[in-house]
């Protein structure tokens, strides 16, 4: 079973052109979360807070996340792709070699703009593969009823025989939406070479072994797990609903610079230049 690493609060911070988001890690130490880079959690209810939202902005080296809750994200980018995100709908970018694209959140009839965006570190020997989108709409993802009332949706990866509908991703990792009722304990598997961490979006959970009265971790806790085979996790009163994220680690070196990330400065003089004249 495994432990937990640390239990943190997502921290306040400014993106895009003034969006209001809670960032859970990023821009920090990457270890303990690779393949993981980044995770922001972009619920709002005040269209003042993010409709100025993601102008015109590069990516290399990543794979960008994007689940959406509530409202809506258009995005546009330089091969000419554009759409439009909804709620339960999953974007995921693969930035691979470069591209420049812009995400505009619109909220819903009640102001509400809800969502999260993950990053995902590419492997040096895919940081300039092909840019590529996959746009899943909501009613593509598998959902696991099982019979203690637990649902998980699974956005990518498996559980439970269900395969998520992302495919080809570098770091393989698994992404599950799952929803726990009240007072609930359960088991969920996560294979032992991953890093893993969970983040709670409603109600909260303990998370620690149950034999030990552990804190509840509520809305916006990120827990980062520590090695094992599985983790346990008990619904507070009100249920807890959280992601469950695992993947293999890279174990690469990380050069990071605002929304490129390479392997070397080097890598990364040399992305920047390329955009400065224009020949990404
Ligand atoms: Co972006």
């Amino acid at each position: 079973m495994r432990g937990i690493q640390k239990i943190s609060a997502a921290t306040p911070t400014m993106e895009g052109a003034g969006v209001h988001l809670h960032r859970a890690f990023g821009f920090g130490d990457t270890e303990p979360f690779d393949p993981f880079l980044l995770f922001d959690d972009f619920r709002n209810d005040q269209p003042e807070h993010y409709l100025k939202g993601f102008p015109w902005h590069p990516h290399r080296g990543i794979e960008t996340i994007t689940y959406v809750l509530a409202g809506e994200v258009e995005h546009q980018d330089s091969l000419g792709n554009s759409g439009s995100l909804r709620p339960g709908d999953v974007q995921w970018m693969t930035a691979g070699s470069g591209i420049l694209h812009q995400e505009m959140p619109r909220g819903d009839e009640q102001g509400r703009m809800h969502g999260f965006q993950l990053w995902a570190n590419l492997p040096a020997s895919l940081k300039m593969t092909d840019p590529r989108y996959q746009d899943i709409p909501s009613a593509q993802i598998p959902v696991v009823t099982e019979d203690d009332g637990t649902s998980v949706r699974v956005v990518c990866g498996e559980f439970a025989g269900q395969r998520g509908p992302v495919d080809g991703v570098a770091a393989q990792p698994r992404y599950l939406d799952v929803s726990i009722p009240s007072g609930v304990s359960r088991e969920l598997p996560v294979e032992t070479s991953r890093h893993a961490f969970a983040y709670v979006f409603e109600g909260d959970a303990n998370f620690r072994d149950a034999s030990a009265p552990g804190e509840f971790a509520g809305n916006r806790s990120l827990v980062l797990f520590d090695q094992g085979d599985s983790i346990r996790v008990q619904a507070g009163d009100d249920g807890a609903r959280f992601l469950l994220v695992s993947g293999e680690p890279l174990r690469e070196p990380v050069a990071w610079r605002g929304p490129i990330v390479m392997n070397t400065r080097d890598e990364l003089v040399q992305a920047w230049q390329e955009l400065q004249d224009g020949t990404v």
